[in-house]
């Protein structure tokens, strides 16, 4: 089966890049607002009043009924975690921040791992490890490359920096007028397979790293994905077109 995939066109690129622009200050609003002290139901509240105030919509509140506006994995939690007056960040903690919006139909979605005041070495070198991966899958969105060639740079750039666990349970997807769409983007896995990438194909690129084994496991609230063995764990996202010359990252700012 070849799947081909979908490419948008200019100017539905530009409504991308609204969405995606929207998603960014919204993150280095959060980015700043995230010390010890807080709590992520705070970051939550500053999220939803900024995507509101840029004119734009929430793209998590509501999906598949989620109940609230960014996600908020904190240490040993990976993904989907959900915020909560009675989670406070403190010092050395270190938090994954996804956020996702909506412009005129289209979305953009992105993800930082933010670190809290001093943490171990070895956590902000996670933070690192998994940031560089993204990039390393990134670079590889060029026309002519296969999809796989994305989902094994973002591996080999785990396994290059030493013993990680590279979470297999979720992973990377296309975007465009619904936050999730085909393609599926795996973190791992041998290059030169998959879909052409060609101009106009957008992917929300986002490894899952983790400082101990890659078993996942999701909370009684149905949502919050931990490491069963509860190391730390840092991801990192960014919604990306493919064109002509090198990826544009959408959710960036300028
Ligand atoms: N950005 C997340 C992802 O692509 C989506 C969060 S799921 C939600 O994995 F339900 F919280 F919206
Ligand atoms: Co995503």
């Amino acid at each position: 089966m070849t799947e081909v995939l979908e490419r948008k066109t200019p100017e539905q690129l530009e409504k991308m890049r609204a969405a995606g622009l929207v998603v960014a200050r919204t993150l280095e609003l959060l980015r700043k607002s995230a010390v010890a002290g807080v709590s992520t139901a705070e970051l939550d509240q500053i999220a939803s009043e900024n995507i509101k105030s840029e004119g734009a919509k929430p793209s998590f509140l509501g999906y598949n009924g989620y109940p609230a506006t960014i996600c908020t994995s904190v240490n040993e939690q990976i993904v989907h975690g959900i915020p909560s007056k009675n989670l406070i960040l403190r010092d050395g903690d270190t938090i994954s921040i996804d956020c996702g919006a909506i412009v005129d139909g289209w979305h953009g979605d992105s993800a930082i791992t933010v670190l809290i005041g001093d943490v171990r070495p070895e956590v902000s070198k996670l933070a690192k490890v998994c940031a560089d991966a993204m990039w390393a899958g990134i670079e590889q969105m060029r026309p002519g490359n296969r999809l796989t060639d994305v989902s094994h740079a973002i591996a080999k750039s785990i396994r290059n920096a030493g013993r990680y666990g590279i979470v297999r349970e979720y992973g990377g997807h296309g975007i465009g007028t619904e936050m999730h769409m085909d393609p599926h983007v795996l973190n791992y896995g041998r290059p030169n397979r998959g879909p052409v990438l060609k101009p106009g194909v957008t992917l929300a690129i986002e490894p899952m790293v983790t400082l101990g084994s890659a078993s996942v496991k999701v909370l009684p609230d149905d949502w919050t994905v931990v490491t069963k063995d509860n190391s730390w764990s840092a991801h990192t996202e960014h919604t990306v077109a493919v064109t002509d010359g090198a990826p544009r990252i959408l959710t960036a700012l300028d």
